[in-house]
């Protein structure tokens, strides 16, 4: 019963499949490689973007961090939510490929920045003239780190107001698949015709071994991103081995196959869980990540049996069995109905 994160879930075999195949020759490095030149193709039909500048590294760190450094000045901050990825999980790492650049912290209200929000913090910088930081790139996480959905009339609210400002944006879609079954909508619906600049088009969490690729809609930004890949020891030598697997995501659309058994599985142990006495969501679960709240002796039960899930606030050490301490739990494609409804049974005691 595995519900600690999406990545920590296997890889699946069709991505091992074309792992192997690309393993019977020899191929061009760095990126020249004949399946990269495929998945780009790939990528922008997708996108309905034939211009689109895309490029596969191996973290979703690197994805962020160096796609907000090619968008950004040293001089510039980031806006992003309190709960943003690059905030909280990344180590600096987004300040350290910028250069000097830093992340400015905009309320959000389930995870989400509201525009009111993202304005008033864009007005508050760049008052102080030499002193202060300048205004850079705005950064919306889809799917939330709180496991909610943006929708598309929200991320165009968001993007409007970076527009009045004349400042990029970035989508750190680590999930991104799993928002788009959820929505329904179509890539460049959520990405470039709803105002995104550039993407973290996520694969590791969906079913790859390792791959994401960061995606410019504008070319402009192709060869600086590809100095700055280069320059981060981002550019993989044996690059033939992340576009085989992107390539087996991109084929016969598994990518939408896995990214909706994962939504799919979210809402079973959701539904589950609603059956269950002295459950509490904490947040509408929109996608493959469900945060609910109950009592420490159903914690104990879980624990006991061998569920694995991190408990997000509070802790199972304590004597009050009633407490409510937070889970996350986090679906991925391959997670069985029997799990899930032996982890509902354990809850409801
Ligand atoms: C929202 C979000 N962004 C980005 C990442 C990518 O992180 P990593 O560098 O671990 O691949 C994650 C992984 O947990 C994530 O949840």
């Amino acid at each position: 019963m595995y519900f600690a994160s999406d990545n920590a879930g296997p890889v699946h075999p069709n991505v091992m499949a074309a792992l192997e195949a690309a393993n019977q020759n020899y191929a061009m490095p760095y990126g020249a490689d004949r399946i990269n030149e495929e998945v780009v193709k790939r990528i922008r039909a997708m996108f309905d973007a034939p211009e689109a500048a895309v490029y596969l590294v191996a973290t979703g760190t690197a994805a962020n961090s160096i796609a907000l450094a090619t968008l950004s000045n040293p001089w510039e901050t980031v806006f992003c939510s309190p709960m943003a990825h690059i905030q909280e999980d990344e180590c600096n790492a987004p300040e350290f490929y910028m250069g000097g650049g830093k992340l400015t912290l905009v309320p959000a209200i389930d995870a989400k920045m509201t525009p009111d929000a993202l304005r008033k913090s864009i007005t508050a910088e760049e008052v102080r003239g030499v002193h202060g930081p300048q205004r850079g790139p705005i950064s919306i996480t889809q799917v939330t780190e709180r496991g909610t959905v943006y929708s598309v009339g929200e991320i165009k609210a968001l993007t409007a107001v970076a527009k009045e400002y004349d400042l990029p944006v970035h989508l750190d879609g680590a999930r991104f698949t799993n928002a788009l079954v959820s929505l329904g909508c179509s890539p460049a619906e959520m990405t470039w015709k709803a105002g995104v600049d550039a993407v973290s088009f996520g694969g590791t969490k969906n079913g790859l071994m390792g791959v994401e690729a960061v995606i410019f809609f504008d070319p402009k930004h192709a060869w600086e991103f590809e100095l700055r890949r280069k320059r981060g020891a981002h550019l993989f030598s044996k690059h033939r081995y992340l576009s085989a697997q992107m390539m087996a995501y991109l084929a016969n659309d598994l990518w939408v196959e896995l990214a909706t058994s994962a939504n799919t599985n979210a809402a079973r142990l959701a539904s589950g869980l609603r059956q269950c006495p002295d459950v509490r969501f904490d947040f509408h679960p929109d996608a493959n990540i469900v945060f609910a709240s109950f009592p420490r002796s159903a914690h104990k039960r879980l624990h006991d049996a061998g569920a694995i899930y991190y408990v997000w606030e509070g802790t199972l050490e304590g004597d009050d069995p009633d407490e409510m301490l937070t889970a996350r739990m986090v679906c991925d494609w391959s997670i069985s109905d029997d799990y899930i409804d032996r982890f509902v049974a354990l809850v409801k005691g």
